[in-house]
């Protein structure tokens, strides 16, 4: 498989577009018309040939400019990547898990060739060749999370996992939907999670722990998450929120097709083995409007997912200025037909 990297932006003049083809993968996330939380877990098995569920760690088109705009990020705030000390061994086992993964699904970009602890790594998108010491953090540029942080698509939480919880102790979030590692670092399952309405009085967080603290190695799992963003950027943290919260003044019913991005979060689970933590990246994927309603069975659910979103879901997802506008324009994209249940 052949994958042309784009060259793209996700801040000041947003040059990112999905192709075609990257339109027609899109993980839209909703299989009726209405969307409330749930304990939406799911194997993570390896999924149709050019699909993003088709292997553990999906590498498209994006991914060249999505690991330069991380490089920006993190220039602009280290503090995106931190680790506290217990977490070194998790950092080399996600290190690991990453490299044998892409070297074996994607042997034309990635090779990975190993003799003991003597490690050496290409990674050919971005022009990386390096030899180093499994474990000894001297021999890489720099530590293992950031270095792997570097050359992977989305977001990456580190869980130590303890006291039949998870704990947030070490991390790379620079693609995030508003929320802070440098705020929830140290947090447990139940403290980062606390923002969120509804979903704690369902029980969602009380079942997902459960299940999340009992996933084996070699079993990973996943569910999608969602959200909307003005514009195509992928840092919409807390701490750029005066780059992104005046983008919402910009919507009107004239921008919306260009302007508004359904933005989805394919995030998965895997156990680690030395240190039996948890990983848990959160990849990005961004639809604008305009390619969503070209597709009709996508634009009609899109009108009644979001006419019918629960207010408290309408709130914490931050499109409160912007929600009857939205509904208008997605209302002249809805033929009315029938949807059958399912993707
Ligand atoms: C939101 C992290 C697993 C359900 C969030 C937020 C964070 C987060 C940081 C943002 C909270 C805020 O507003 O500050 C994680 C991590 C997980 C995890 C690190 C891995 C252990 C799960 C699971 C579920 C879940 C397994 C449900 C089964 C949710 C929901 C939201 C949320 C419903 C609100 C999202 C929205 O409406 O956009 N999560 N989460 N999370 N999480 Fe998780």
């Amino acid at each position: 498989m052949t994958i042309t990297f784009r060259t793209e932006t996700f801040r000041d003049d947003f040059t990112f577009r999905n192709s075609p083809a990257g339109i027609r993968r899109f993980p839209f996330p909703f299989h009726e018309d209405g969307y409330m939380y749930s304990v939406n877990i799911e194997p993570h098995r390896p999924g149709a040939p050019g699909s993003v569920f088709e292997h553990g760690f999906d590498v498209d088109e994006h991914y060249v400019a999505e690991m330069a705009d991380r490089a920006l990020v993190l220039a602009e705030d280290p503090l995106r990547c931190q680790a506290l000390p217990h977490m070194d061994l998790a950092s080399w086992d996600y290190l690991e898990l990453v490299m044998t993964t892409k070297a074996r699904d994607y042997p034309e970009l990635f090779t990975l060739e190993t003799d003991g602890d003597r490690w050496h790594w290409t990674n050919r998108p971005l022009g990386i060749d390096d030899r180093f010491t499994f474990g000894v953090t001297s021999t890489l540029p720099c530590p293992p999370l950031e270095y792997i942080g570097r050359q992977t698509q989305g977001d990456h939480c580190l869980l130590d996992q303890r006291d039949n919880n998870l704990w947030m102790d070490a991390g790379m979030v620079t693609t995030q939907a508003d929320w802070s590692l440098d705020f929830d670092i140290g947090m447990n399952f139940f403290e980062w999670h606390a923002p969120v309405p509804l979903a704690h009085e369902m029980g969602v967080f009380q079942r997902a722990i459960k299940f999340l603290t009992s996933i084996p190695q070699g079993q990973p799992s996943r569910r999608l998450n969602w959200t909307l963003t003005v514009n195509p950027r992928l840092d919409t943290s807390p701490e750029n929120y005066p780059k992104w919260g005046p983008d919402k003044l910009t919507v009107t019913p004239d921008t919306i097709g260009e302007k508004m991005h359904l933005r989805v979060e394919l995030q998965t689970f895997w156990r680690l083995p030395r240190s039996n933590a948890l990983v848990f990246p959160i990849r990005c994927y961004l639809l604008r409007f305009d390619d969503l309603v070209t597709i009709p069975k996508w634009a009609r659910r899109m009108h009644r997912v979001i006419r019918d979103l629960p207010p408290e879901l309408v709130t914490y997802k931050g499109m409160s200025r912007y929600h009857p506008m939205l509904v208008e324009w997605l209302a002249a994209h809805d033929d009315g037909a029938p949807t059958s249940p399912g993707i």
